[in-house]
């Protein structure tokens, strides 16, 4: 499925319909060059959870949790990362929610990634014409009906 994101607003807004709907356990990986709109989506997440608190880019910090919306929700960024020092993360500990309350997981640079879950919701971001974006969202094992109200 691909979708025009006309401005910031329209990527917040994807966000926070994802945000609304999806259940724990959930994986959203983002990719997409530089500056195409990953952290704002994020952003509209945590808006669509009724996350408190503003929802910064954890390119520095790796992860950035948010536990006091609906359910958690565990923001990443991979940046900076070789997929070597990926693999060392488990990040499994944060889809599989056995050490972790099950919530959310968003990773930014997914392209970063040795491995991906069994199942997740792809969003690659791109640039459009004129400052807009486009998103191509894939279902991988994912129910659709964990995404209902996208529209
Ligand atoms: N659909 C859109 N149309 C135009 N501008 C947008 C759109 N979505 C987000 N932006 C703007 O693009 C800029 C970069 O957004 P953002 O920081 O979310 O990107 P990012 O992909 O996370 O970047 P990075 O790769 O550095 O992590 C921001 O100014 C944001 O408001
Ligand atoms: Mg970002």
């Amino acid at each position: 499925m691909n979708i025009l994101l006309a401005d910031a607003q329209a990527t917040l807004r994807l966000g926070i319909t994802l945000g609304q709907n999806l259940t724990a356990g959930s994986v959203i990986l983002l990719e997409g060059d530089l500056g195409t709109g990953k952290t704002t989506l994020v952003q509209g997440i945590g808006q669509g959870l009724d996350t408190t608190g503003l929802i910064v880019s954890p390119t520095f910090t790796l992860i950035n949790e948010y536990t006091e919306g609906r359910i958690p929700l565990y923001h990443l960024d991979l940046y900076r990362l070789e997929p070597s020092e990926v693999l060392a993360l488990n990040l499994e500990t944060y889809w599989e929610g056995v050490e972790v309350m099950p919530g959310i997981v968003a990773i930014e640079w997914a392209e970063r990634m040795p491995y991906k879950p069994n199942s997740y919701l792809s969003l690659v971001l791109t640039y459009g014409e004129e400052g807009t974006r486009q998103a191509k969202i894939t279902p991988f094992n994912f129910s659709i009906s964990d995404f209902v109200g996208l529209d």
